[in-house]
């Protein structure tokens, strides 16, 4: 499947942490009723603009995590059918070739895909709530009901503002104007992202002077100055101040649950992304963070988002970039084509002088590949980062290629067959059986996903991707091929697959 880089990164992070909890609520499966809606391109539109609120998940059949999301989807919908107004859960098979059209209409670049319509489909806006049938119902109750809830009184404000997150709250001498309606329609732009409150009287809130009338956008968080207030109603200008006063200057990254929203942020966040690593507990740790908070408060406005993460909480980010605990402590920034810049070992002074020079592009990429090999002669040929653009995405050949790790036993199993399925195309120049080592090189994670090894992909020559789920037989693995090919006929167009690194939670 296609999943983004940051996304694939924040699961890296996250995931490793957060192990979703088994639902509690079970399904109506025993009546084989599916709640959730087929749509496809012949009845989308009709579909949509007969309702208020509806949710569609673009996936594709070959998607791990679209299968993954399957029964939690299908649950959450049924759940919220009797939820009043019932909330409706639909689904559209962006591979087939016919809905191709509704999937570059509503920007879909990785599966799965989820768009909340409003209004008869007049307002999209991209589901980021969770993948678990709980937490999809709550994130929908809340989605379908008001962007901004009314604080009444201080106890209002106590419960909805809390201690331990942002949220943003306008004051208005009255609930109309012009002031009023931009924050409300900030409300609803932003309203997965968010919380929002609108108040008459500053006095019920708990931080800040109590004295405003208005109007006046105060928002509250857990970190740095802990509440900030905004006067400009612009707006671009309002989103931009909500956007940027929500991101600690650093954001953690520890085994600190409290602290994983704010890296979830961090990952939404369009900026590139700079993250130092160290281990928490040794006695340079301060030292370290003192000086890369020092560098982030001086390049935070330069468009780039810092984070410090804690290296014995961070093996998932460590395994995706392909780190190694002794080269700690390192930076790393990603951008969000993909592209790495790395310092490995570094000591507090050396973190301005580095970050001056990434500024001043004078830091080389590091894209983590073996060497093409000299010689490439066996049936299996071997791809390695550097090389894959010219052996699977611009021979204009039919690749199957598999990605594996040296350590892993089914790969070891399976490198015989494939020396037997690479055997018998060798005399069938249009195909080519290869492998890369996932340990040693950069993927493009947002062409492929690799979950596991071994993990095996076809791109026929006309640049179709598709994942092999098959059998791991040489029959099955040969006739997978002979299906999924392109004849020579018509020649191989040279375009890549990737697709444009916007950020995007993918959640
Ligand atoms: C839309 O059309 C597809 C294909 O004909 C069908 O399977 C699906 O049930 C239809 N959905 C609705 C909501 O009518
Ligand atoms: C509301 O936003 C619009 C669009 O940015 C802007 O033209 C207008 O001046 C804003 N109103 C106020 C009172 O700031
Ligand atoms: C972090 O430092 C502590 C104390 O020096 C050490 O015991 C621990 O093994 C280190 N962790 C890692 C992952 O290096
Ligand atoms: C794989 O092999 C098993 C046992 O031989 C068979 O039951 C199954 O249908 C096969 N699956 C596919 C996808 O061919």
């Amino acid at each position: 499947m296609a999943d983004r880089v940051s996304v694939c990164l924040l699961f890296a992070f996250v995931l490793s942490l957060v192990a979703s909890l088994p639902s509690q609520i079970s399904a109506d499966e025993a009546e084989g009723k599916e709640f959730v809606l087929t749509l496809d391109h012949s009845n989308f539109s009709d579909t949509i603009s007969k309702h208020d609120f509806i949710v569609v998940e673009f996936y594709a059949p070959w998607c791990g995590h679209c299968k993954k999301l399957a029964p939690e989807y299908e649950k959450a919908a049924s759940i919220l059918s009797s939820h009043d107004p019932p909330v409706v859960l639909a689904k559209v098979d962006a591979n087939e070739e016919q809905n191709r059209e509704l999937a570059t209409e509503f920007d879909v670049k990785g599966f799965p895909t989820i768009k909340i319509l409003r209004n008869g489909g007049k307002n999209v806006q991209e589901y980021k709530g969770p993948r678990e049938a709980d937490g999809i119902v709550e994130y929908l109750k809340k989605q379908s009901g008001p962007a901004s809830t009314e604080i009444k009184s201080a106890d209002d404000a106590s419960a909805f503002i809390g201690e331990n997150k942002v949220v943003i709250v306008g004051v208005f001498p009255k609930f109309s104007g012009e002031e009023f309606e931009n924050f409300t329609a900030l409300t609803e732009k932003l309203r997965s992202d968010y919380d929002f409150g609108h108040t008459l009287d500053a006095k019920h809130l708990p931080r800040g002077e109590s004295s405003v009338n208005g109007p006046i956008v105060r928002l509250f968080k857990p970190f740095d100055e802990l509440f900030v207030d905004f006067q400009d109603f612009h707006l671009d200008t309002l989103e931009k101040f909500v956007e940027e006063a929500s991101l600690p200057i650093v954001t953690v990254f520890n085994s600190d649950p409290s602290n994983h929203p704010y890296v979830i942020k961090f990952f939404n966040s369009p900026n590139a992304k700079a993250m130092l690593f160290i281990n928490f507990t040794t006695e340079e740790a301060d030292s370290l963070k003192s000086k890369y908070r020092e560098a982030a408060e001086q390049y935070r406005l330069d468009g780039i988002s810092f984070l410090v993460g804690d290296v014995e909480a961070s093996q998932g980010a460590f395994q995706y970039f392909g780190l190694k605990e002794d080269q700690v402590p390192l930076i790393i920034i990603q951008h969000n084509d993909g592209t790495k810049f790395l310092k490995p070992n570094l000591e507090p002074e050396h973190i301005p002088a580095w970050l001056k020079d990434y500024k001043d592009g004078k830091i080389q990429p590091y894209k983590k590949s073996e060497p093409i090999p000299e010689v490439n002669n066996e049936p299996v040929k071997v791809v390695v980062a550097d090389s894959l653009q010219d052996i699977v995405f611009n021979s204009g050949k039919n690749v199957l290629l598999e990605f594996y790790a040296p350590w892993c036993g089914h790969c070891k199993k399976l490198a015989p067959i494939l020396d037997e399925v690479a055997v018998s195309f060798q005399n069938d120049a249009d195909v080519v059986i290869a492998k890369l080592d996932a340990t040693a090189n950069d993927i493009p994670s947002e062409t492929f996903d690799v979950q596991g090894y071994p993990t095996l992909y076809f791109r026929s020559a006309s640049g179709k991707i598709s994942q092999y789920d098959g059998n791991r037989t040489k029959e099955d693995i040969i006739d997978f091929i002979e299906k999924n090919r392109d004849k020579s006929e018509k020649p191989a167009p040279q375009e890549e697959q990737t697709k444009d690194e916007k950020v995007k939670d993918e959640l």
